[in-house]
């Protein structure tokens, strides 16, 4: 099987430093940049915008990874596929018009992806199946880093991974919140191929050698 992609969350690293901060991640081996994007009313707490991932981009040549946490999301959207977006996720709670925002992130050359919120059930994504490059599962309630990880959607994420595979589509599933080390083994388990890690890794004094840690590169 493919090692698992890392994705650090932004979140977690020196906001003084972010252009440090990405070229570090990227040369200690992460595969992707997962960026949180939070409006302190969707999620209670705001973190930045469009003009960082752009002020960025030129510093990393990483896929930026997107989560919106934000609602309404729609109006946003074409801000973060012109600021350097690769993949843009939505969450399915954020409002009632799921499908046409996966509609109008694929229609900005983006990839789309949905976010499901822990009470938020697999099932959620059945009728979108077919619009969707990622599903990102939550494994804390959204809006800050450092928080622990839920064990409870290790079931929906094994659940998600059937119905992937039922579908024959290429569809990754990516695990977000409380992941270090230890948390990764399950979710990798469970069938997810993507980790998204904060403070495990920004956290950390060693970028690579927490990467690796996370990926399970000393017991592969
Ligand atoms: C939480 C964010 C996460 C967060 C993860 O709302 O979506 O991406 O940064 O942080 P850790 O890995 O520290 O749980
Ligand atoms: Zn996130």
């Amino acid at each position: 099987s493919r090692p698992v992609r890392i994705a650090p969350s932004l979140l977690a690293a020196d906001f003084a430093r972010l252009g440090e901060e990405v070229r570090a991640v990227e040369a200690a081996g992460a595969d992707w940049l997962h960026l949180d994007i939070m409006d302190g009313h969707f999620v209670p707490n705001i973190s930045y915008g469009p003009q960082i991932l752009k002020a960025l981009r030129p510093h990393c040549g990483l896929p930026f990874d997107v989560h919106l946490m934000i609602a309404p999301v729609d109006p946003y959207l074409a801000a973060f596929a012109e600021a350097g977006a690769a993949v843009i996720s939505v969450h399915a709670e954020a409002g009632p018009h799921l499908h046409r925002s996966l509609q109008s992130i694929r229609a900005l050359g983006c990839k789309a992806g949905v976010v499901l919120n822990p009470a938020t059930p697999a099932a959620a994504i059945e009728p979108v199946l077919d619009m969707l490059d990622l599903v990102l599962v939550m494994t804390v309630n959204p809006g800050f880093g450092g928080q622990s990880f839920l064990r409870s959607q290790l079931p929906k994420i094994a659940a998600i991974r059937r119905m992937i595979d039922a579908s024959g589509r290429e569809i990754a599933l990516e695990v977000d919140g409380g992941v270090t080390a230890e948390t990764a083994r399950p979710c990798i388990e469970a069938g997810a191929d993507t980790l998204v890690a904060g403070t495990a890794v920004f956290a950390k004094p060693d970028y690579r050698a927490a990467i690796e840690a996370i990926r399970g590169d000393a017991i592969r």
